[in-house]
This record gives structure tokens, sequence and C-alpha cells, in this order.
């Protein structure tokens, strides 16, 4: 009788893979080589279509997406997917958005692989913050306006107080991660915080896509003009003197129909 891999006691192994924030350029080639070699990618939502359409057409993939208040499998569940793959032997390549251990959850799922006895390896993403930023011209640092950036969320599942007092002394570049519902909150505060309602305000939508728009606006009207350009998910909200730059710097050509909708023409460097 010939015995399964399982019987045999061949464990597989699982890549952590950061996919970047959608540009299927911008995958390191360690990502792409995981990738072409895995039996099976198990993937989120934020992974772009042009990076799923580099998976070979005989690899197995599975969908494990959470939207907000739309999960399609709890994150146990998934740590009990990857656990289950590997323990049949196969390659499992966990493919995230971004990069894995920015708001990736990445580090859950190694602690969760490490008690099963499960290899781990992590290749690593270009995180939306210097995907997104750069795609849309604003340096997150630059000599003489911001020596520093922080990367922040207030969507929080232990609703861990928000430091805005904290946030708006730093004087430096403010990168909000999953603020998209919460504009207008995250504005507010940071004004109530100190800083001051002209302070130059940024959101990305789809960044490092074809389909990218930049709204650009103030922390005093940043909140009205996502409402009226109707931004949607994903989207990435940066707050600093830096956003002021990209009237200079900005070189990324969207499609042409989300071009046309934003709120003042890009030029080419
Ligand atoms: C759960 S976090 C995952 C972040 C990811 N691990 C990373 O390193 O970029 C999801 C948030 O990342 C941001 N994001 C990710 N990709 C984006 C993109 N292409 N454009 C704009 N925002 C993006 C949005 O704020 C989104 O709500």
């Amino acid at each position: 009788m010939t015995q399964s891999i399982e019987d045999q006691g061949q464990q597989g192994i699982v890549t952590l893979v950061g996919a970047g924030p959608g540009d299927p350029e911008l995958l390191t080639l360690k990502a792409l080589k995981t990738l072409e070699n895995a039996d099976v990618v198990v993937y989120d939502r934020l992974v772009s279509a042009a990076v799923m359409a580099l998976i070979p057409s005989h690899s197995q993939t599975i969908y494990v997406g959470k939207a907000k208040g739309q999960h399609s499998i709890t994150q146990l569940g998934i740590n009990q997917l990857l656990v289950r793959l590997a323990q049949q032997g196969k390659q499992v390549c966990r493919l995230k958005g971004g990069d894995v251990f920015v708001f990736g959850r990445g580090g859950e799922e190694i602690q969760y692989l490490r008690q099963h006895s499960i290899e781990v390896d992590v290749v690593p993403g270009i995180t939306a913050a210097g995907g997104c930023s750069a795609y849309a011209g604003i340096p997150l640092t630059h000599r003489g306006v911001s020596q520093g950036c922080t990367l922040v969320t207030v969507h929080t599942e232990r609703d861990l107080e928000v430091q805005w007092q904290a946030l708006a002394k730093l004087n430096h570049t403010l990168v909000f991660y999953m603020g998209l519902s919460k504009v207008e909150l995250i504005c507010r505060q940071l004004v109530n915080a100190g800083l001051v309602a002209a302070t130059p305000a940024a959101i990305i939508e789809k960044g490092c896509t074809d389909e990218q728009r930049v709204i650009k606006a103030t922390l005093a009207t940043l909140a009205e003009q996502v409402n009226r350009h109707q931004i949607g998910s994903p989207a990435l909200i940066i707050i600093g003197e830096v956003v002021s730059l990209s009237d200079s710097l900005a070189w990324h050509q969207p499609r042409m129909d989300a071009f046309m909708l934003m709120n003042k023409p890009q030029k080419l460097a």
C-alpha cells in the first residue's frame, strides 16, 4: 500500500509573501519565484488582479479575503487552513496585499504556524504607504519639510485609544491605513489636538494601479472632498506638508477616465 505524504511525515512550508500595493511590477523577484513554485496560493482581498494573473494556472488558489464587516473566513480559520495545507506536504504561498507585517497580521499567522511546528518563510512586500506615496508624487520625508513618518490606523479591534495629541505634536508625515470611513474623525481629532486646519492632506484611492486617484485637500476640506469624489476602498490618507510637494513631483499617469475625475490635473515630470 502506498503511503500518503502525511503518513510519510513530509511536511510542507508556508511562505508569507507581500504582494505590494497593486502594480505587479512592484513584486520582488523572491515573491514571483515563490508564486511560481507554490502548490497552493492562499490570498487576500487586496491582492490585485494583475498580481493574481501571474500565478501559474496549475496552482490551486484559495480566497480568504476580509472586507470591512464581510469576512469570508475568520483569522483562526485562515490559520487552521494554512496548517492543514502544510501538513498535507504542500508548498503554500500565503499572499497578502502590501507587506505582511504592516497591518497584515503576518505575525499572528507565524505564531500560530510555529505553535503547530510548521516551517515558515517570509518575503517582504512594498507597503501601501511606500507605494502609494511614491505613485502620488508625495515623498514621505523631505529635507527641510518632514523628518519622519508615522504609519497608523484608527481601526483597532481592541479599541485602543489613538494618541491624537502625540500625533499632532510630531510635526511630521502621518499615514493612516484603513481610514476611509473615518476621514472626518481623523481630520477633526488632529485639528482638536493642535494641527492647523490648513495642513495639507491627501487621500489615494487604489494606489499603484491604473485606477489610482489622488485627491488633495486640507484637514478642513478632506472629508468633504472624499464625499464629493466618492472615494472607495482601498484608500490611504497622507497628512503633512509633504503633500504640497506633489504639485511639482507627481509623475504617475493613471488611466484617463480616472484621471479626468481628479480635482487638479497632474503634470508629467
Ligand atoms: C489591512 S491593511 C493592509 C495593509 C498592507 N499589509 C500593506 O502593507 O500595505 C489595508 C489598508 O491598506 C491600505 N491600502 C492597501 N493597498 C492600498 C492601495 N493600493 N491603495 C490605497 N490604499 C491601500 C488601505 O488603507 C487599506 O484599507
